[in-house]
């Protein structure tokens, strides 16, 4: 893995943490009134060492159109609220049923059931509050997130996905299927972070589905890549529970075609996302490390 790749994520990283803490915040005004426990639980599933890889691609699309550096942050925060959120909820016993996340107990374990439901709830409502509330984003292109966010995080798109997951345990897919069910579930967010950087700059039609279309790609990469890594990395790498979804009856790639295809298919949509990039040149290269990182990381 490039060590640039690396020190460039952990700079956006450290600008998209203090925005998160600021965020999650009693004294801010989306959160008057809440709860401390409530609160405390949202902050316990947010502000907990995730790679803040969909800030990152927020961040850098955004940068590629010369969008607002502060309007990409609200959205980059906006986002990862929800992306903590699916988390929440994806490690409640009723779905994956997990007790580590990001290297911590998960919200249910450190809190109770009913509070990691509600700390779930609490995120996403926010992210929308958040988005609503991006000033420096001209009105008609925050609209335009505010809609795309709440089709992507729902049940066309994550939640959706989460649905399909979860019905699988029980059921056979073919591979059309499990690449549909990981386009929503995992690659609907992953489209958003890369097409809400182009919207909030005012960029063409043309340019936003070009970034759309490489989101799509680099989060079936990163589904793939985390389905791979569940059989191949330990929990102590990953910060989470290791070799669980063939036990489960999870449908995957790789236990459909083995370790070697799924390199070989990595591969292929690293090329297929490289391409993409082209027209942008050397700009865009913080966007191509991404998507090699995404599809060759080992956490
Ligand atoms: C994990 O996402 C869940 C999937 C969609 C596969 P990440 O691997 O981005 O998790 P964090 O945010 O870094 O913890
Ligand atoms: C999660 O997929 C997708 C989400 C929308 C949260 P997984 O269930 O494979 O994610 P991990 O492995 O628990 O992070
Ligand atoms: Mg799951
Ligand atoms: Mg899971
Ligand atoms: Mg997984």
């Amino acid at each position: 893995m490039s060590d640039r790749f690396e020190t460039a994520l952990a700079a956006r990283g450290a600008e998209v943490e203090a925005r998160l803490a600021a965020t999650l915040a009693a004294d801010h005004p989306l959160l008057a009134g809440a709860p401390r426990r409530l609160l405390d639980a949202m902050r316990h599933g947010v502000l907990n060492g995730g790679k803040r890889l969909r800030p990152f691609l927020i961040l850098e699309t955004a940068a590629l159109f010369e969008g607002d550096g502060d309007a990409a942050l609200t959205v980059a925060a906006a986002l990862e609220c929800v992306h903590s959120y699916s988390l929440v909820h994806d490690d409640l016993p009723a779905m994956d049923d997990d007790d580590l996340r990001r290297g911590q107990p998960t919200v249910h374990k450190a809190f109770d059931e009913a509070t990691a439901i509600l700390a779930g709830d609490a995120l996403l409502t926010l992210a929308s509050g958040l988005v609503a509330g991006a000033e420096a984003i001209a009105p008609a292109a925050r609209l335009d997130l505010v809609r795309r966010l709440a089709i992507q995080a729902g049940a066309g798109g994550m939640v959706g996905g989460q649905a399909l997951d979860l019905a699988a345990e029980t059921a056979e897919l073919d591979e059309s299927e499990i690449r549909r069910m990981q386009a929503m579930k995992t690659g609907a967010l992953i489209a958003f972070a890369c097409e809400a950087g182009p919207i909030l700059a005012g960029a063409s039609l043309e340019d936003v589905v070009r970034l759309r279309r490489f989101g799509e790609i680099v989060g079936l990469a990163f589904q793939l890549a985390d389905d791979l890594l569940d059989e191949t990395a330990d929990a102590g790498a990953l910060g989470k529970a290791a070799g669980k979804d063939r036990a489960r009856g999870k449908k995957t790639l790789p236990a459909l075609h083995g370790h070697d295809w799924t390199r070989g298919e990595l591969q292929r949509l690293v090329g297929e996302a490289e391409n993409l990039l082209a027209p942008y040149g050397d700009r865009a290269e913080p966007l191509a490390a991404a998507a090699r990182f995404v599809a060759l990381r080992g956490r």
